[in-house]
């Protein structure tokens, strides 16, 4: 029985009642990512009929705490200590000799658009663009495996144009090229959460083996099998894997692009990957992800763990939110139990340095709820004075991703104090409470409410 990648997560997500089957066709161009929208990507959807197309899609997958932390095995007040126990003692993977993947294998004449239902999203987007592939390299020196999510548009053909922002896999690429050398790549689609989350360890992490990593996570080893064209390896249980290569000395225009803060990307160079195999499993699923923050969720679940450690150096962290509206990047919200004065402000300096995409933070107290923006608002409005409680540090280096700065990829960052004082005047800011409030249960008093 298959306990991995995509076809198992559908049946659990089937057991927890948590899959929508769209019963109308959709046009990949336009109505199938207006569809995911409309639900945030907090949905899974399965899209049996797409227009043009036999293959299947699913999108929505990945974007919801809740069922991300199911279909994990993990809880909500253990996830950063279980990802930190994965990323600290990679596993074994193992190699075996095939998988469902190899059900159907081309070699030649490869004609993506044919082959899948690629959507375009956004009205100004330059073309159909895959987004939720990770893709698979093979460290040069160490052979170690490295995965991550790139997007990829499509050029016609076999060949895609890749967005890569990590210094550390441009350099590589950049090294090979000099050599005349390409870069093999695999992209895989149709995964499983574990593997999503190997995928989003930062490039600084590049030397620890991803596929180790997910085998730490899911508690059992991730299963491979050899590509046909490319010496790389890739999960067994997948749904589709392009094979190919990141060709040195060509690029193409890429862009424009609706991405992740919903502004669109510019136009620029980008280095071409042509593909030379493509294997899949009979019946297909095509995965899809929204191009927008939503989905973003695992990139922000690795960035917490990033954010907790550097906190955890300073103060007496409770837990940490690096927040949906700021891209699951550029804004977190972190509870501590403040010991000494000084402790918030100690924070704020720890929080932004943690990650240079991380552009305001907002320290409170463990009686906050840092998941309930209006908690967060009551805080800050009751509980900090700008002109002692706000650090602003101008002009440090940003993303390129968020646009509000006039010099793209540097930004002002912000902390804000929201912690109450020390001491005697500590007694100012006791919450009123309800004796017995969180034992009333409302439906015993209103039997009708559902
Ligand atoms: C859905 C999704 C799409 C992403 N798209 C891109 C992308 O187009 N280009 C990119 O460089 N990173 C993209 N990322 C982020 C990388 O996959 C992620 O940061 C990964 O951990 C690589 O590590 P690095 O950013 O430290 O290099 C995406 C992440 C997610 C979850």
């Amino acid at each position: 029985m298959e306990r991995q990648m995509l076809r198992y997560t559908l049946e659990r997500l089937d057991q927890m009642g948590e899959i929508l089957v769209c019963e109308r066709e959709v046009d990949p161009i336009y109505e199938l990512g207006g569809v995911l929208k409309y639900f945030r990507n907090k949905k899974p959807i399965l899209f049996p009929k797409i227009k043009n197309s036999t293959v299947r899609g699913i999108g929505g997958l990945y974007g919801n705490r809740e069922i991300m932390y199911k279909l994990l095995h993990m809880e909500h007040d253990n996830r950063l200590f279980k990802f930190m126990e994965a990323i600290a003692n990679p596993k074994p993977y193992k190699i075996v000799d095939k998988g469902p993947i190899k059900e159907n294998i081309i070699t030649r004449n490869i004609d993506l658009s044919r082959l899948f239902p690629i959507p375009k999203y956004q009205e100004k987007d330059s073309s159909s663009f895959i987004t939720a592939g990770v893709m698979v390299v093979k460290d040069p020196e160490t052979k170690k495996y490295f995965t991550s999510i790139r997007r990829l548009q499509v050029n016609g053909g076999n060949q895609l144009s890749a967005l890569i922002a990590s210094p550390k896999l441009t350099n590589d690429f950049l090294q090979l090229e000099k050599e005349n050398k390409p870069l093999e790549v695999a992209i895989v689609l149709g995964y499983d959460a574990f593997f999503l989350m190997a995928s989003q360890v930062s490039s600084e992490s590049y030397g620890v083996d991803k596929f180790e990593i997910d085998s730490a996570l899911r508690g059992e080893p991730l299963e491979l099998v050899h590509c046909e064209t490319v010496d790389l390896l890739v999960p067994a249980h997948c749904e589709i894997v392009l094979e190919g290569k990141l060709v040195p000395g060509r690029r193409e225009l890429e862009g424009p692009f609706g991405e992740l803060m919903g502004y669109y990307g510019g136009v620029a160079p980008h280095p071409i990957i042509e593909i030379t195999g493509v294997m899949y499993r009979n019946d297909p699923i095509f995965q899809i992800a929204f191009p927008c923050r939503e989905e973003h969720l695992s990139n922000g679940l690795i960035r917490e763990v990033e954010l907790y450690n550097y906190l955890k150096n300073q103060v007496d962290v409770i837990d940490v939110n690096v927040t949906e509206g700021g891209g699951y990047r550029f804004n977190a919200f972190a509870s501590i139990n403040k010991k000494k004065d000084g402790d918030g402000k100690s924070a704020i300096l720890a929080a932004l340095g943690s990650n240079k995409d991380l552009k305001q933070v907002v320290i409170v107290d463990g009686d906050v709820d840092i998941f309930d923006l209006q908690d967060i608002e009551w805080a800050i409005t009751t509980r900090a004075q700008a002109s002692q409680d706000f650090v602003i540090v101008p002009g440090a280096l940003g993303s390129s991703l968020e646009p509000s700065h006039d010099l793209r990829g540097v930004t002002d960052k912000v902390g804000i104090d929201a912690t109450k004082p020390l001491g005697e005047v500590a007694e100012r800011f006791e919450r009123a409470r309800i004796p017995g409030y969180e034992d009333i249960d409302i439906r015993k008093y209103f039997p009708k409410l559902v």
